[in-house]
């Protein structure tokens, strides 16, 4: 009987710990179980955008030890509960305690942080940008440049190195869906070609490539294609390996500051 009170006791406490901590914003999951735990979540649940090791794919590396949504244990907690909307990072519906661990898995990758090691030149990759790759042309940087494509005043915080190399080379890889290339045949015989922007079962509206917005009615179109591909070019070729190691560095220097806790 004694022993059973004691028990219980100490179990009453454990839990009014833990729920303590977490009022706090800290994270009340963080034994080597947990991290382990985390670790195999993460493995099933994040690795395919940030990489089974987290160094990022089409998410960010998460090694690094700077997170643009907050660093703190309820920032990390936030962004993997909740996602984050309208960027790719969805919301994954895990119970806090899982969540948790995943958080204390994601400390764990960046304990040691370290600046990741760009090859690459960021001045000259700059001037590549604006000038022989007139990547401006369709591309937003602090405001500046064209929208056919995504605006990249964020790359940086966004994406992974290896990532942006490859939309640099390869940009049907791994293609923004919301940036697949359309294509449209109205009855009149004009044809349009762009980017979707909304859909309803009546309507569509585009950008077209010269950047003209479109609100169509479909029943005055004979043909909507979609096909994944990305009005990008590929830039393999234009630019030697040293040259697109400048861009990605470049890109990669992109962030713009944040004051997320
Ligand atoms: C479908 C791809 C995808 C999946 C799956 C995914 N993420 Fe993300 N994640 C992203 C993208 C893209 C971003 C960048 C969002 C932004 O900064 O706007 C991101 C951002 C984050 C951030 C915030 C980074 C910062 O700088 O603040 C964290 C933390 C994170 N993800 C952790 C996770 C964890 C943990 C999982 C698994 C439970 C996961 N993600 C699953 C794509 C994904
Ligand atoms: C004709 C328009 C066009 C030009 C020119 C162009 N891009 Fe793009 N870019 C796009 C579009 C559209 C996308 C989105 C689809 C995709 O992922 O390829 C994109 C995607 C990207 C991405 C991936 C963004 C992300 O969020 O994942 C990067 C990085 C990029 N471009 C860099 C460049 C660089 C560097 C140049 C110049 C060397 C360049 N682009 C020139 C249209 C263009």
């Amino acid at each position: 009987m004694g022993t059973k009170w004691i028990t219980g006791f100490i179990v009453a406490c454990a839990a009014l710990t833990l729920w303590a901590q977490q009022e706090e914003g800290r994270n009340p999951y963080t034994s080597a179980e947990d991290v382990a735990a985390g670790a195999d979540l993460f493995g099933k649940r994040c690795a395919l955008c940030h990489g089974a090791d987290g160094s990022g794919g089409t998410g960010p590396d998460l090694r690094r030890g700077q997170f643009r949504h907050g660093g703190s244990d309820a920032g990390l907690f936030r962004s993997i509960r909740f996602g984050i909307s309208d960027s790719g990072m969805p919301r994954l519906g895990m119970p806090d305690e899982r969540v948790w661990q995943v958080v204390a898995h994601v400390r764990s990758l960046s304990r040691s942080a370290k600046e990741i090691d760009v090859p690459g030149n960021a001045v000259q990759g700059k001037q590549l940008y604006l000038g022989k790759g007139d990547c401006s042309r369709c591309h937003t940087i602090n405001g500046v440049g064209g929208r056919l494509g995504p605006d990249l005043s964020d790359i940086g915080w966004l994406r992974s190195t290896r990532h942006i190399k490859s939309s640099i080379i390869d940009p049907d890889q791994d293609i923004d869906r919301r940036y697949l290339s359309l294509h449209i045949l109205k009855k009149d015989g004009q044809a349009i070609q762009g980017v979707p922007l909304n859909e309803d079962s009546y309507s569509i509206q585009l950008m077209d490539l010269q950047e003209n917005l479109h609100s169509l009615w479909k029943r005055d179109l004979d043909e909507i294609r979609q096909e994944e591909r990305s009005w990008m070019p590929s830039y393999q070729g234009t630019f030697s390996d040293s040259e697109v190691d400048d861009l990605v560095s470049y890109l990669y220097s992109l962030r713009r500051k944040t004051d997320q806790p």
